[in-house]
């Protein structure tokens, strides 16, 4: 991903890059536990949350892969190269169980999911498969491969959301966190695999995501991101039906835990977003003025065919509400290029779409068919791998020119930060986000530490990280 509080998508494998290491806390016999994940934010907080089972399980771990008894991957499928990366990390794994033949090897996640027993076929390294909803098996799948087994378990259920579990913070600096509030997807835009992999759509108990916030704040955490893969459809409702909750209230519970903890969400989607979560956001100056808005496409009839169920007109007006409501507000995307028989005309949509909102951030892909998914039955995926590159390219390279304005436009301001730790190229700065997420780095002090927040004149930019000073 892997700066893990950027806005956490759902699943992003452009981010996936530095694998996080996960480590648990008990002793099972002294086994050995190392954990790697790809992917999205969700990804990165279920391993937490199986971590947390396998802990509970008494098991220790490791950060190192060679020395393990038991190597888990959580695995993204949303485009192939996603998968061909785990499938080439699964070939690292193999030389390390030729010289430890009782090493077990799991795949988790969602190409667990995907391929199912096939995948103790194809790559006979792996011993158990388990899908998103079944990690509660796990010590139970473990044992069966103990007995010289393999074990699959990829049930997918309409209730899980793990909510009484506590997270193991492993992908975490012990400022900012992750809490899943949903999980599934019920929306079936046509090129996305996660309604498969994931399974239905059903939102966490409320008060238990309230109370993780607590617990994170009194912790010393001082920024939460609610992860959902569609956060406007949230929903949830007590047993007896006399309480409910929609996502505007739920953000509004957690950001009243404490002004000094930062609200942050991911994702929203344009057809559900509303103006009631605007206000909120607006109402609340610990909800960061940031939405993840993914457009995919600037292009009526491909939103159609893609089965967002909005259009660009939609879309832009979503925009004007959000530039309304909250003025400061930025806004980032994710797009694909070379959808199923998009032609140049409708290509040139996305980037006038682009003109328009001038997205702060963006993440950017060219279509890759996914077997399985409502595209794949129903179009030709018939765009030629170069011209989605071209297209590709012209995206990346607009979306360059705006970020860089964005960020120049913050020049002369004071920025609210959250300061995370040293900046990755020197120990004489610091860095964190600005409520807008932009990056901000700026000299070490002796006035202030990590987990403190700061103001800070931006003075210059790269181009998307803002560089100042600390002012009072
Ligand atoms: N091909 C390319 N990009 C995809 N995404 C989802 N499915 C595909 C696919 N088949 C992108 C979408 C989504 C993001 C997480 O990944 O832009 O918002
Ligand atoms: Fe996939 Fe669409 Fe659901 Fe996002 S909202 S996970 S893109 S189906």
């Amino acid at each position: 991903m892997l700066e893990l509080n950027i806005p956490s998508k759902e699943h992003d494998e452009a981010r996936q890059g530095e694998a996080l290491m996960l480590e648990a806390t008990k002793n099972n016999n002294g086994r050995k536990l190392y954990i790697e994940s790809y992917g999205c934010a969700m990804n990165f907080s279920d391993s937490e949350i199986v971590a947390s089972i396998l802990a509970d399980d008494g098991f220790v771990t490791t950060a190192d892969f060679t020395e393990a008894d038991i190597v888990f991957i959580n695995t993204c499928s949303i485009r192939e190269n996603a998968e061909v990366r785990v499938r080439n990390r699964l070939k690292q794994f193999s030389a390390s169980k030729a010289k430890n033949p009782g090493m077990i090897v799991g795949v988790l996640g969602c190409m667990a999911e995907r391929l199912k027993a096939k995948f103790l076929e194809e790559e006979k390294l792996v011993d158990v498969v388990v899908g998103p909803d079944a990690y509660r098996d796990l010590p139970n799948l473990i044992n069966k491969v103990d007995d010289g087994n393999k074990a699959v378990n990829v049930l997918l259920s309409r209730e899980e959301t793990y909510a009484d579990i506590n997270p193991v913070r492993l992908n975490s600096n012990g400022i900012s966190a992750f809490i899943s509030i949903m999980r599934g997807c019920d929306n079936m835009c046509s090129f996305c695999v996660v309604p498969f992999t994931r399974g239905r759509e059903r939102s966490r108990d409320a008060h238990s995501v309230v109370k993780e916030a607590q617990d994170l704040f009194a912790a010393g955490y001082r920024e939460v991101t609610l992860l959902g893969q569609n956060v406007d459809s949230y929903k949830w409702a007590s047993e007896d039906g006399t309480e409910k909750v929609n996502f505007a209230q739920l953000l509004e519970m957690v950001a009243l835990v404490s002004p000094d903890l930062r609200v942050r969400f991911s994702t929203s989607h344009p057809k559900d977003i509303t103006d009631e979560v605007l206000h909120t956001i607006a109402k609340y100056e610990n909800i960061c003025n940031y939405i993840h808005l993914p457009v995919q496409s600037g292009n009526s009839r491909v939103l159609e065919i893609m089965n967002r169920t909005y259009d660009r007109q939609w879309y832009m007006e979503r925009v004007e509400a959000i530039r309304r409501i909250i003025p400061e507000c930025a806004i980032s995307t994710d797009i694909i290029t070379g959808f199923c028989s998009e032609t140049e005309e409708e290509h040139q949509d996305t980037l006038s779409m682009m003109d328009f909102v001038k997205y702060e951030f963006a993440y950017m892909f060219s279509y890759s068919e996914r077997p399985g998914t409502p595209a794949a039955k129903k179009f030709k995926d018939d765009i030629p791998e170069d011209v989605k590159q071209r297209r590709l390219e012209e995206v990346i390279a607009k979306q360059q020119i705006h970020s860089h304005y964005r960020a120049q436009q913050r020049i002369g301001k004071v920025e609210k930060v959250l300061i995370e730790g040293f900046s990755k190229k020197s120990k004489n700065d610091y860095c964190g986000r600005s409520d807008q997420n932009f990056m901000v780095i700026f000299p070490v002090g002796d006035a202030y530490k990590p987990g403190d927040y700061v103001n800070v004149l931006v003075e210059k930019t790269t181009t998307a990280t803002l560089i100042g000073k600390v002012v009072e």
